[in-house]
């Protein structure tokens, strides 16, 4: 097989690490070009693959210009161009793996299923927690009809206090007019996917939902805080959202996010840090007096045509970031958090002297983010197109409809008061 010649689109952190499996499997993929507005990242990249410079473009509208050289793309842009991004890269002619959310509105998404299903090219959602072999055995099982009918699922995310702050209180997805995307979208698009996922065939027919920013608000900051951690606050040394605290005690969290000007420019130097969070970097601001105005807790109920029901749970400031499921069959249940890389399956268990049977099954894995999901995604990507092969994991954009439309609509419903709104899908 010849190495599917793909385009990286949005040369940021995610896209990278996808293109890592050029690098990895080089026989898989080949990195062949780069389309990027900021100079030093196309710079990089195209060092980093060994691209010609004739391939390295500072926008879509410049590469479907020249005769396309290429067969795929990796779209790693900002939640709020997906659409408008990917429509041309179909146009010219490339499948395209494709960052979630794949769309900001319901609008959008349905306006680039359209356009995914007009050009007949393939559009595969980065939804990495499918490829997660806690998830993926947990289907397994499902499909196996091993739990009988689903009676519940309930999913929740506990969004740590340091992750809550990097991207959710003072970073990129702070603020809903500059991310155009809610926290929900944002965080557990997600988590209403892996419910749809796991659901199969039952549809969703209506949603409701509840949530607000209970923390993070001007009325919740201690007496005397400053505006800047570092450069007025009292409390800079005692405070559980302080910026010297969260970001110098410890550099190297959330780096990419928090350092990202620096480390373009080829700057790791602690000075350099603190008179970034000092002057002019969001993460030095007050986690109660940010611009932040999107959700720091959510939770949404599903009722699906079956009569089954789901619940997601979002609780962001957690003292550890964790996924925790639990899914009631008619003759058992399975259950287990992502992190401790576990499931459970417990089956009712009549028998004299029993109640129960249980069986543990190790799912853990070590080296890749997402529960070890992003490079299997990648290669999956490749599978896909090249050998029209789909997996059990693997996310047409026609496949993620649901799990977009309900996080749509329980945004929807939360606006309005935890209103109950039909899923037309
Ligand atoms: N699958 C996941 O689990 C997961 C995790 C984190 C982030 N994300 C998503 O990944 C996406 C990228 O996030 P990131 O943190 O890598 O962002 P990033 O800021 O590191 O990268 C985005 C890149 O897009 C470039 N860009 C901006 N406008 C462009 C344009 N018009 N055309 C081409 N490139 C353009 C930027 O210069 C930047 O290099 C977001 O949609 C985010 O929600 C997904």
């Amino acid at each position: 097989m010849n190495p599917l010649k793909t385009i990286i689109v949005g040369g940021g952190h995610r896209s990278l690490i996808y293109a890592s499996l050029a690098e990895i499997k080089p026989e898989k993929m080949q990195i062949v070009g780069i389309v990027d507005p900021d100079p030093i990242r196309r710079k990089y990249i195209s060092e980093r693959f060994n691209i010609a410079s004739e391939h390295c473009f500072e926008s879509v509208e410049e590469l479907v210009k020249v005769p396309r050289f290429a067969d795929a793309a990796i779209n790693g842009t900002m939640d709020n161009i997906h659409v408008k991004t990917t429509i041309p890269l179909l146009e010219y002619g490339l499948d395209v793996l494709l960052e979630k959310p794949f769309a900001v509105n319901e609008k959008e998404a349905r306006e680039l299923v359209a356009a995914a299903n007009k050009y007949g090219r393939k559009v595969m959602i980065c939804f990495v927690l499918r490829y997660a072999p806690f998830y993926r055995k947990i289907k397994e099982e499902l499909h196996k009809g091993t739990i009988g009918d689903i009676i519940n699922i309930q999913l929740s995310e506990y969004v740590s206090y340091h992750h809550m702050s990097t991207s959710h209180v003072r970073g990129k997805w702070n603020n809903y007019e500059k991310c155009h995307a809610s926290m929900l979208l944002a965080k557990c698009s997600h988590d209403m996917d892996i419910m749809m996922w796991l659901m199969g065939e039952d549809k969703p027919v209506a949603v409701s939902s509840f949530g607000c920013n209970k923390q993070f608000v001007l009325g919740n900051a201690p007496e005397n805080a400053g505006t800047r951690c570092m450069v007025d606050c009292p409390l800079v040394d005692e405070c559980l959202y302080s910026a010297k605290r969260l970001y110098i005690d410890h550099p190297d969290r959330w780096s990419f996010y928090v350092w990202a000007d620096l480390e373009d420019r080829g700057i790791d130097d602690i000075e350099e840090k603190i008179k970034l969070l000092k002057t002019d970097s969001p993460y030095g601001i007050c986690a109660y007096k940010s611009d932040n105005n999107v959700v720091d807790h959510q939770s949404v109920l599903v009722n699906f045509q079956s009569g089954a029901t789901g619940t997601h749970n979002m609780v962001g400031g957690a003292s550890k970031g964790l996924r925790k499921l639990h899914i009631t069959g008619t003759k058992g249940e399975i259950y287990g958090n992502l992190e401790d890389g576990k499931v459970t399956i417990s089956m009712i268990d009549p028998r004299p002297e029993h109640e129960f049977s249980e069986t543990v099954i190790d799912v853990s894995v070590k080296d890749d983010s997402h529960g070890g999901g992003d490079l299997l995604l990648a290669e999956d990507f490749v599978d896909y197109v090249v050998n029209d092969e789909m997996s059990i994991s693997c996310t047409s954009i026609q496949d993620s409809l649901r799990g977009h439309l309900a996080v749509f609509l329980a945004d929807e419903s939360r606006e309005n008061g935890g209103q109950v709104l039909p899923v037309i899908l």
